[in-house]
Protein backbone atom coordinates (compact mmCIF):
# COMPACT_ATOMS: atom_id res chain seq x y z
CA UNK A 1 0.00 0.00 0.00
CA UNK A 2 1.30 3.69 -0.79
CA UNK A 3 3.32 5.53 1.74
CA UNK A 4 1.38 8.40 3.70
CA UNK A 5 3.02 11.05 1.12
CA UNK A 6 1.78 9.01 -1.24
CA UNK A 7 -1.88 9.18 -0.58
CA UNK A 8 -4.96 10.80 -1.80
CA UNK A 9 -5.97 14.25 0.16
CA UNK A 10 -9.70 13.09 -0.60
CA UNK A 11 -11.48 10.05 1.11
CA UNK A 12 -14.00 9.97 -2.27
CA UNK A 13 -13.71 11.00 -5.63
CA UNK A 14 -16.70 12.93 -6.27
CA UNK A 15 -15.02 15.88 -8.83
CA UNK A 16 -11.61 16.84 -9.93
CA UNK A 17 -12.81 20.04 -8.48
CA UNK A 18 -11.85 18.01 -4.63
CA UNK A 19 -8.31 17.08 -5.97
CA UNK A 20 -5.10 18.58 -6.11
CA UNK A 21 -2.11 18.92 -8.64
CA UNK A 22 -0.37 16.02 -6.48
CA UNK A 23 -3.05 14.28 -6.07
CA UNK A 24 -3.56 14.10 -10.17
CA UNK A 25 0.11 13.06 -10.52
CA UNK A 26 -0.35 10.28 -8.27
CA UNK A 27 -3.02 8.39 -10.21
CA UNK A 28 -1.10 9.04 -13.47
CA UNK A 29 1.99 7.91 -11.86
CA UNK A 30 -0.17 4.89 -10.03
CA UNK A 31 -2.08 4.29 -13.50
CA UNK A 32 1.48 3.89 -15.24
CA UNK A 33 2.13 0.85 -13.16
CA UNK A 34 -1.15 -0.37 -13.84
CA UNK A 35 -1.30 -0.34 -17.23
CA UNK A 36 2.01 -2.50 -17.66
CA UNK A 37 -0.04 -4.95 -15.11
CA UNK A 38 -2.84 -5.08 -17.48
CA UNK A 39 -0.71 -5.67 -20.66
CA UNK A 40 1.12 -9.02 -19.13
CA UNK A 41 -0.25 -12.30 -19.71
CA UNK A 42 -1.34 -12.58 -15.98
CA UNK A 43 -3.65 -9.01 -15.51
CA UNK A 44 -4.49 -9.92 -12.61
CA UNK A 45 -3.38 -8.38 -8.77
CA UNK A 46 -4.48 -9.17 -5.42
CA UNK A 47 -4.45 -5.58 -4.30
CA UNK A 48 -8.46 -5.40 -3.70
CA UNK A 49 -8.93 -9.01 -2.84
CA UNK A 50 -10.38 -7.70 0.67
CA UNK A 51 -12.72 -4.84 -0.87
CA UNK A 52 -16.33 -5.54 -2.21
CA UNK A 53 -17.46 -2.50 -4.49
CA UNK A 54 -21.04 -1.58 -5.69
CA UNK A 55 -21.62 -0.46 -9.21
CA UNK A 56 -24.91 1.71 -9.24
CA UNK A 57 -25.77 3.03 -12.18
CA UNK A 58 -28.97 5.31 -12.18
CA UNK A 59 -28.01 6.33 -16.49
CA UNK A 60 -26.66 4.51 -19.07
CA UNK A 61 -23.77 3.27 -19.80
CA UNK A 62 -21.33 0.82 -21.96
CA UNK A 63 -17.31 2.41 -21.50
CA UNK A 64 -17.44 3.83 -17.80
CA UNK A 65 -19.61 0.84 -16.44
CA UNK A 66 -17.32 -1.98 -18.06
CA UNK A 67 -14.35 -0.11 -17.54
CA UNK A 68 -14.70 0.16 -13.86
CA UNK A 69 -15.94 -3.50 -13.39
CA UNK A 70 -12.79 -4.77 -14.96
CA UNK A 71 -10.66 -1.99 -13.32
CA UNK A 72 -12.16 -3.67 -10.03
CA UNK A 73 -11.88 -7.69 -11.46
CA UNK A 74 -8.31 -6.74 -12.45
CA UNK A 75 -7.37 -5.61 -9.07
CA UNK A 76 -9.19 -8.58 -7.73
CA UNK A 77 -12.40 -7.23 -5.68
CA UNK A 78 -15.26 -8.64 -5.26
CA UNK A 79 -17.95 -6.73 -7.29
CA UNK A 80 -21.69 -6.53 -7.58
CA UNK A 81 -24.00 -4.40 -9.88
CA UNK A 82 -27.04 -2.58 -9.79
CA UNK A 83 -29.12 -1.25 -12.55
CA UNK A 84 -31.86 1.31 -11.56
CA UNK A 85 -34.03 0.30 -14.24
CA UNK A 86 -34.34 -3.11 -13.00
CA UNK A 87 -34.41 -2.38 -9.11
CA UNK A 88 -37.04 -1.58 -6.64
CA UNK A 89 -35.94 2.38 -7.25
CA UNK A 90 -39.11 1.72 -9.45
CA UNK A 91 -40.93 1.01 -6.55
CA UNK A 92 -40.58 4.44 -4.88
CA UNK A 93 -37.12 3.51 -2.82
CA UNK A 94 -34.92 6.96 -1.96
CA UNK A 95 -31.59 6.75 -3.25
CA UNK A 96 -30.30 6.71 0.68
CA UNK A 97 -32.22 3.43 1.39
CA UNK A 98 -31.51 2.00 -1.61
CA UNK A 99 -27.18 2.54 -1.49
CA UNK A 100 -27.59 1.95 2.64
CA UNK A 101 -29.29 -1.94 2.01
CA UNK A 102 -26.55 -2.06 -0.74
CA UNK A 103 -24.23 -1.60 2.06
CA UNK A 104 -25.28 -3.32 4.65
CA UNK A 105 -24.22 -6.56 2.51
CA UNK A 106 -20.85 -5.34 3.35
CA UNK A 107 -20.16 -3.24 0.72
CA UNK A 108 -16.70 -0.96 1.06
CA UNK A 109 -17.01 1.22 -1.78
CA UNK A 110 -19.53 2.50 -4.22
CA UNK A 111 -19.20 3.76 -7.57
CA UNK A 112 -21.66 5.57 -9.02
CA UNK A 113 -23.44 7.38 -12.05
CA UNK A 114 -26.46 9.51 -11.78
CA UNK A 115 -28.85 11.88 -13.85
CA UNK A 116 -28.45 14.76 -11.32
CA UNK A 117 -25.63 16.99 -10.39
CA UNK A 118 -24.33 16.80 -6.77
CA UNK A 119 -25.88 13.25 -6.09
CA UNK A 120 -21.90 11.76 -5.42
CA UNK A 121 -21.66 14.69 -3.32
CA UNK A 122 -25.02 14.13 -1.74
CA UNK A 123 -25.08 10.64 -0.72
CA UNK A 124 -21.37 10.90 0.52
CA UNK A 125 -23.04 13.02 3.59
CA UNK A 126 -25.60 10.51 4.31
CA UNK A 127 -23.61 7.05 3.91
CA UNK A 128 -20.13 5.24 5.56
CA UNK A 129 -18.94 4.08 2.41
CA UNK A 130 -16.44 5.53 0.22
CA UNK A 131 -17.76 7.15 -3.25
CA UNK A 132 -16.74 7.31 -7.07
CA UNK A 133 -18.62 9.63 -9.18
CA UNK A 134 -19.01 7.90 -12.49
CA UNK A 135 -20.59 11.36 -13.76
CA UNK A 136 -23.14 13.10 -11.67
CA UNK A 137 -25.91 14.82 -14.65
CA UNK A 138 -24.07 18.17 -16.36
CA UNK A 139 -21.50 18.14 -13.33
CA UNK A 140 -18.55 16.72 -13.32
CA UNK A 141 -17.04 13.49 -14.80
CA UNK A 142 -13.81 12.73 -13.27
CA UNK A 143 -12.52 9.32 -14.05
CA UNK A 144 -13.03 10.55 -17.21
CA UNK A 145 -11.01 13.28 -17.30
CA UNK A 146 -8.25 11.46 -15.30
CA UNK A 147 -7.68 9.28 -18.37
CA UNK A 148 -8.20 11.84 -20.75
CA UNK A 149 -5.16 13.43 -19.12
CA UNK A 150 -3.53 10.27 -19.22
CA UNK A 151 -4.11 9.64 -22.48
CA UNK A 152 -2.77 13.11 -23.44
CA UNK A 153 -0.05 12.75 -21.53
CA UNK A 154 1.04 9.25 -22.94
CA UNK A 155 0.70 10.67 -26.43
CA UNK A 156 3.10 13.68 -26.14
CA UNK A 157 5.21 13.59 -22.48
CA UNK A 158 3.51 15.81 -20.77
CA UNK A 159 0.16 18.02 -20.38
CA UNK A 160 1.90 21.06 -19.43
CA UNK A 161 2.45 23.71 -21.74
CA UNK A 162 -0.37 21.83 -24.30
CA UNK A 163 -3.31 23.09 -25.82
CA UNK A 164 -6.85 21.39 -26.05
CA UNK A 165 -9.60 22.87 -27.41
CA UNK A 166 -12.87 21.50 -26.34
CA UNK A 167 -15.65 21.45 -29.13
CA UNK A 168 -19.49 20.76 -28.66
CA UNK A 169 -21.88 20.83 -26.19
CA UNK A 170 -20.00 22.60 -22.98
CA UNK A 171 -23.40 23.32 -21.61
CA UNK A 172 -24.89 19.79 -20.59
CA UNK A 173 -21.22 18.31 -20.61
CA UNK A 174 -19.75 17.17 -17.50
CA UNK A 175 -16.55 15.91 -19.58
CA UNK A 176 -16.00 18.98 -20.83
CA UNK A 177 -16.33 21.03 -17.05
CA UNK A 178 -14.14 17.89 -15.32
CA UNK A 179 -11.50 18.09 -18.61
CA UNK A 180 -10.96 22.11 -18.19
CA UNK A 181 -10.28 21.31 -14.19
CA UNK A 182 -8.31 18.10 -14.51
CA UNK A 183 -6.04 19.78 -17.24
CA UNK A 184 -5.79 23.62 -15.71
CA UNK A 185 -4.27 21.53 -12.67
CA UNK A 186 -1.81 19.88 -14.98
CA UNK A 187 -0.41 23.37 -16.33
CA UNK A 188 -2.55 23.04 -20.26
CA UNK A 189 -4.43 26.04 -21.90
CA UNK A 190 -7.95 25.24 -22.45
CA UNK A 191 -10.42 26.47 -25.13
CA UNK A 192 -13.89 25.68 -25.68
CA UNK A 193 -15.13 25.97 -29.28
CA UNK A 194 -19.08 25.69 -29.98
CA UNK A 195 -22.33 27.69 -30.85
CA UNK A 196 -23.14 30.82 -28.08
CA UNK A 197 -25.87 28.72 -26.72
CA UNK A 198 -24.18 25.52 -26.12
CA UNK A 199 -21.46 27.50 -24.17
CA UNK A 200 -22.05 28.34 -19.86
CA UNK A 201 -22.16 31.87 -19.43
CA UNK A 202 -19.79 31.29 -16.42
CA UNK A 203 -17.48 29.98 -18.51
CA UNK A 204 -14.89 33.11 -18.22
CA UNK A 205 -15.10 32.51 -14.29
CA UNK A 206 -13.04 28.98 -15.07
CA UNK A 207 -10.03 31.20 -17.12
CA UNK A 208 -11.10 29.81 -20.02
CA UNK A 209 -11.73 31.30 -23.66
CA UNK A 210 -13.95 31.03 -26.19
CA UNK A 211 -13.41 30.40 -30.02
CA UNK A 212 -16.47 29.97 -32.29
CA UNK A 213 -14.71 29.06 -35.41
CA UNK A 214 -14.12 25.94 -35.45
CA UNK A 215 -11.18 26.02 -38.22
CA UNK A 216 -9.40 28.62 -36.02
CA UNK A 217 -10.08 26.53 -32.85
CA UNK A 218 -8.11 24.05 -34.77
CA UNK A 219 -5.26 25.73 -35.85
CA UNK A 220 -4.74 26.94 -32.36
CA UNK A 221 -4.54 23.41 -30.70
CA UNK A 222 -2.75 20.24 -30.56
CA UNK A 223 -5.91 18.48 -29.13
CA UNK A 224 -9.77 18.41 -30.20
CA UNK A 225 -11.71 16.43 -27.75
CA UNK A 226 -15.35 16.32 -29.73
CA UNK A 227 -17.91 16.15 -28.03
CA UNK A 228 -21.55 14.78 -28.45
CA UNK A 229 -24.48 16.17 -28.58
CA UNK A 230 -26.63 15.53 -25.33
CA UNK A 231 -29.94 15.57 -26.62
CA UNK A 232 -31.21 13.83 -23.52
CA UNK A 233 -30.38 16.92 -21.22
CA UNK A 234 -31.83 19.19 -23.57
CA UNK A 235 -35.09 20.29 -22.83
CA UNK A 236 -35.50 23.30 -25.56
CA UNK A 237 -33.95 23.72 -28.78
CA UNK A 238 -29.96 25.08 -29.22
CA UNK A 239 -29.46 25.08 -33.20
CA UNK A 240 -31.93 24.80 -35.90
CA UNK A 241 -30.51 21.01 -37.03
CA UNK A 242 -28.22 18.54 -36.20
CA UNK A 243 -27.81 19.09 -40.21
CA UNK A 244 -26.65 22.59 -39.04
CA UNK A 245 -25.10 22.07 -36.15
CA UNK A 246 -22.12 19.42 -38.45
CA UNK A 247 -22.07 21.90 -40.84
CA UNK A 248 -20.26 24.54 -38.55
CA UNK A 249 -19.00 22.42 -35.86
CA UNK A 250 -18.95 19.14 -36.99
CA UNK A 251 -14.86 18.00 -37.95
CA UNK A 252 -14.41 15.85 -41.22
CA UNK A 253 -11.12 15.09 -42.74
CA UNK A 254 -11.62 17.85 -45.39
CA UNK A 255 -10.80 20.17 -42.29
CA UNK A 256 -8.30 18.28 -40.58
CA UNK A 257 -6.08 17.44 -43.52
CA UNK A 258 -6.29 21.45 -43.90
CA UNK A 259 -4.69 22.57 -40.93
CA UNK A 260 -1.49 23.92 -40.42
CA UNK A 261 -0.66 20.98 -38.26
CA UNK A 262 -0.92 17.51 -37.22
CA UNK A 263 -3.38 18.02 -33.91
CA UNK A 264 -4.44 14.86 -31.79
CA UNK A 265 -8.55 14.29 -32.12
CA UNK A 266 -10.07 12.79 -28.54
CA UNK A 267 -13.70 11.94 -28.39
CA UNK A 268 -14.82 10.22 -24.45
CA UNK A 269 -17.43 8.33 -26.84
CA UNK A 270 -20.44 7.22 -27.52
CA UNK A 271 -19.36 8.57 -30.68
CA UNK A 272 -22.53 9.86 -32.93
CA UNK A 273 -20.82 9.55 -36.08
CA UNK A 274 -21.63 12.21 -38.62
CA UNK A 275 -22.87 14.88 -36.57
CA UNK A 276 -19.69 15.88 -34.26
CA UNK A 277 -16.57 13.91 -36.10
CA UNK A 278 -17.18 11.72 -39.32
CA UNK A 279 -15.40 8.13 -39.22
CA UNK A 280 -12.91 9.26 -41.47
CA UNK A 281 -11.70 11.52 -38.78
CA UNK A 282 -12.60 9.02 -35.29
CA UNK A 283 -10.79 6.00 -37.12
CA UNK A 284 -7.98 7.75 -38.93
CA UNK A 285 -4.36 7.61 -37.37
CA UNK A 286 -4.84 11.42 -35.63
CA UNK A 287 -7.63 10.15 -33.18
CA UNK A 288 -6.46 8.42 -29.91
CA UNK A 289 -10.43 7.33 -29.26
CA UNK A 290 -9.58 4.08 -28.59
CA UNK A 291 -6.57 4.54 -26.33
CA UNK A 292 -8.41 6.61 -24.42
CA UNK A 293 -11.11 3.79 -23.43
CA UNK A 294 -8.02 1.62 -23.23
CA UNK A 295 -6.61 4.07 -20.64
CA UNK A 296 -9.75 4.20 -18.67
CA UNK A 297 -9.00 0.48 -17.00
CA UNK A 298 -6.14 1.70 -16.09
CA UNK A 299 -6.90 4.73 -14.57
CA UNK A 300 -9.69 3.66 -12.85
CA UNK A 301 -7.42 0.59 -11.32
CA UNK A 302 -5.44 3.17 -10.11
CA UNK A 303 -8.42 5.78 -8.45
CA UNK A 304 -9.59 2.22 -6.57
CA UNK A 305 -6.16 1.18 -5.17
CA UNK A 306 -5.35 4.94 -3.77
CA UNK A 307 -8.74 5.28 -2.35
CA UNK A 308 -9.09 1.69 -0.90
CA UNK A 309 -5.64 2.33 0.83
CA UNK A 310 -7.10 5.70 2.27
CA UNK A 311 -9.03 2.86 4.89
CA UNK A 312 -5.72 1.14 6.00
N1 LIG B 1 -17.45 8.32 -21.80
C1 LIG B 1 -18.51 7.80 -21.15
O1 LIG B 1 -18.86 8.18 -20.02
O2 LIG B 1 -19.14 6.79 -21.85
P1 LIG B 1 -20.35 5.94 -21.27
O3 LIG B 1 -21.53 6.86 -21.12
O4 LIG B 1 -20.59 4.84 -22.27
O5 LIG B 1 -19.93 5.38 -19.94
Amino acid sequence: MPEQANRLSSKHLLGIKDLNTKDIELILETADTFKDVINRPIKKVPSLRDITIANIFFENSTRTKLSFELAQKRLSADVINFAASSSSVSKGETLIDTVNNILSMKVDMVVMRHPYAGAGVFLSKHINAQIVNAGDGAHEHPTQALLDAFSIREKYGDVAGKKVVIVGDILHSRVALSNILCLQKLGAEVKVCGPTTLIPKYIHTLGVKVEHDLRKALNWCDVANMLRIQLERQDIKYFPSLREYSMMYGLNKQILDSLDKEITIMHPGPINRGVEITSDVADSKQSIILDQVENGVAVRMAVLYLLASQKQ
